[in-house]
């Protein structure tokens, strides 16, 4: 019996030591101390075949090593039970002499974005609603319906990206394409604006870009002249600008308006005394605008003998870019973040 002893006891000491956390140290637990099956039990079980005269001192024996067994077992637990305190208390330990982190950078809006909500702000403040439109657009809204047709050279000037297996449509070449869309699905009186992603296939550069936002607009009622079209515009002019902004009209020919206008401020950048920006002009050009052509506004199943109306242009990048002082317009889809946390 001595021998099983002694044989239990080496192996339990290093069942003991190799365990090395408190899940471990159960499954020892359960090998030496179960009630039903440990080590131990098996032991006292075995007492009923030793002879009688041996029995208290085989039995003394057992109970001897348990204590032992279970002394050194409880000292294990509570070392174990330290080291997982420890380490626990270590991962949710804080450093408070750390330095900062860096902080968290969020992003923030694109400066188009920006000067597009001021507008949206100052034309829903004077009633206007806003119209979202598709960027791939049939030929049909786009020109044809503008008052372009099919042969007509401003089809030309506006090249864009034809889309392949797909004709008749295309990536439309301004918001222009909303006006006849939206004449269609509203009854006058109108004011609406319809902001959005332009495309055209430029050669690019500093001032020309494929991908571009305009911001378009219109007025359709009863009794609208350019007087109206004058005051509104110069009004978006001051907001942009400020108080002090002259606006001045310039005939130009769009297909579909006429009369047709250049809109131009006074250069604000050099008071309109002449510099690069201006072409020593003293005047920038920010829109297009004009009086809504009949053909326009019968596509846009209205009757031209009862209403009339304006429409209007801005290109948001070029607005952006005098604002701003931006020399080149491809920075705006260029994506480097050096520019954009510029604003
Ligand atoms: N669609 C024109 C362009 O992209 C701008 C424009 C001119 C819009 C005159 C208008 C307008 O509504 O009346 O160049």
């Amino acid at each position: 019996m001595e021998d099983v002893i002694s044989q239990i006891k080496e192996k339990f000491k290093s069942q003991l030591f190799g365990a090395q956390n408190l899940k471990e140290l159960e499954v020892v637990e359960q090998i030496y101390f179960s009630r039903k099956s440990g080590k131990i039990t098996e032991l006292m079980q075995g007492l009923k075949d030793v002879p009688d005269e041996q029995k208290k001192a085989k039995g003394q024996l057992i109970n001897e090593l348990k204590d032992e067994m279970l002394q050194q077992f409880e000292m294990k637990r509570s070392d174990l039970k330290k080291k997982e305190y420890k380490e626990t208390v270590e991962a949710e330990r804080i450093d408070v002499t750390q330095p900062n982190l860096p902080a968290h950078k969020s992003g923030h809006l694109h400066p188009i974005t920006i000067v597009q909500n001021q507008l949206e702000d100052l034309f829903t403040s004077m009633g206007f609603q806003i119209e979202d439109g598709p960027e791939l657009e049939s030929e049909y809204y786009n020109f044809t319906a503008l008052n372009i047709p099919e042969s007509h050279p401003a089809r030309d000037m506006q090249d864009t990206f034809y889309i392949k297996n797909h004709p008749g449509w295309v990536m439309r070449t301004h918001t222009s394409s909303m006006q006849v869309r939206t004449m269609q699905d509203n009854k006058p009186p109108m004011k609406v604006i319809m902001p959005g992603r332009c495309y055209r296939n430029e050669a690019t550069d500093a001032r020309h870009e494929h991908t571009f936002f305009q911001l378009e607009g219109f007025v359709i009622d009863e009794k609208i002249s350019l007087a109206n079209m004058k005051g509104i515009l110069e009004l978006v002019a001051k907001n942009l600008y400020g108080p002090d902004t002259r606006v001045r009209l310039r005939p130009k020919f769009y297909p579909f308006v006429e009369p047709g206008v250049n809109g131009e401020v006074a250069c604000f950048l050099c008071k309109s005394k002449g510099c690069r920006v201006c072409k020593h002009t003293g005047w920038l050009e920010i829109f297009g605008a004009g009086m809504i052509h009949p053909n326009v506004l019968e596509a846009g199943a209205i009757d031209s003998k009862k209403y009339q109306g304006f429409a209007f242009g801005f290109g948001l990048d070029r607005l952006v870019m005098l604002k701003y002082g931006v020399e080149d317009i491809r920075h705006f889809q260029g994506g480097d973040i050096r520019f954009l946390t510029q604003f």
